[in-house]
């Protein structure tokens, strides 16, 4: 009974929500084949699907849907998180739309630009811990319990509800054929652990036989799953220190990790560190060969993808499904140190001409 253009609230019969949901119409998010990129790591059936095409631009915005209303359906007044700022913009932007207050703790310092003006223009109480992102997450998750506020992280099993979508989408796109992989940026490990239950679920529906090959992308310097992955340990070993250029997966201590170390190791997939040089060629490679515009953290999948494909890892003739989690527009900053200045001319023809080469 599943009809109608792809939305998260397509799969409502899958998602543990009663009351009319607080919507702005999230997921539908596209699916792009990405040939030129394709065409020169040597995979031809490589697609990006946008997640930075939902409200707020990124894929937050599908927990924070099915989250937001089920904090209004238990009776919750305020809720709180914890956020390297997709999440805080996304919960300002639903928690206005339900009409509650909303806070939200971020680390100083190491929160893209587009991400601190949405949380403040959507009216959230914005604060600014001296501290990273674990530190915050600690902080709310003992606040909220003591003050009766509804935490909205993705320790909350209604987010990694609404965020499962993401992979139903996915298989639903390609007429219910599944991908072999389905690569993405990890950061608190909540988004590879709601996709592979929802694809969990569609087979134990019956809807799909089998699940991709799960890859989680951890940038270098903030990467505890990988590290776990790769020595075949049970849980991880948090690193107190992450540091990278995509701020979004800043992350030492991943709640979700043991979660998302059993989602990889059971659908046969893996785990791949990235430098920064790498997340932020793959992000210009997009931009200028694809026309996709990502946020770093997103751009993390595929340089993921160009690693594992040099090494061998991912075959050529794989269909692969990388996640590009937020948009360009969220990290306005890193882009503009990147790229070249505008070219300063005066006002007339001879001077545009001139620098033009014409
Ligand atoms: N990509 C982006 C753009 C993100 O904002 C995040 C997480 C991730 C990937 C990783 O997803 O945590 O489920 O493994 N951002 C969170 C936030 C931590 O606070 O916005 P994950």
């Amino acid at each position: 009974d599943l009809k109608g253009p792809l939305s998260v609230w397509k799969y409502r019969a899958l998602l543990p929500v009663s009351r009319e949901p607080i919507s702005l119409k999230e997921g539908g998010t596209p699916v792009y084949h990405i040939r030129r990129i394709g065409e020169e790591i040597g995979i031809k059936d490589a697609h990006v699907k946008h997640e930075g095409m939902n409200p707020t631009g990124s894929f937050k915005d599908r927990g924070m849907t099915v989250g937001v209303t089920k904090a209004l359906e238990l009776g919750m007044t305020s809720v709180a998180c914890a956020s390297t700022g997709n999440t805080s913009a996304s919960l300002a932007v639903y928690g206005a739309r339900a009409g509650i207050p909303v806070i939200v703790l971020l680390p100083q310092g190491k929160v893209a630009l587009g991400k601190i003006a949405q949380a403040l223009m959507h009216g959230a109480k914005v604060l600014s811990i001296r501290g990273n992102f674990d530190d915050a997450l600690r902080l709310v998750r003992e606040m909220c319990i003591e003050n009766g506020v509804y935490l909205l992280n993705s320790i909350n099993p209604y987010r990694l509800e609404g965020q499962k979508t993401i992979g139903f989408e996915i298989v639903d796109y390609f007429g219910w054929e599944v991908p072999d992989r389905i690569i993405l940026p990890v950061g608190n490990a909540g988004n590879i652990t709601a996709i592979t239950k929802g694809l969990n679920e569609m087979k134990k529906l019956g809807l799909i036989d089998r699940v991709p090959m799960m890859t989680g992308i951890q940038a270098e310097g903030s990467a505890p799953i990988v590290k776990a992955i790769k020595s075949g340990s049970e849980n991880i070993t948090v690193e107190s220190k992450p540091e990278t250029v995509a701020t979004a997966i800043r992350i030492g201590d991943p709640v979700n990790a043991v979660k998302a170390l059993n989602a990889i190791r059971t659908t046969g997939g893996t785990a791949e560190t990235v430098t920064d040089e790498e997340i932020l060629a793959a992000q210009r490679m997009l931009a200028v060969k694809e026309g996709i515009g990502v946020e770093p953290a997103s751009a993390a999948s595929v340089a993921g993808m160009i690693k594992l494909r040099k090494m061998g890892v991912i075959e050529k003739d794989e269909r692969v499904v990388c996640v590009t989690t937020g948009h360009l527009l969220k990290d306005p900053e890193t882009v503009i140190k990147m790229c070249e200045s505008p070219i300063e001319v005066d006002a007339t023809k001879e001077a545009i001409r001139k620098v033009l080469g014409q």
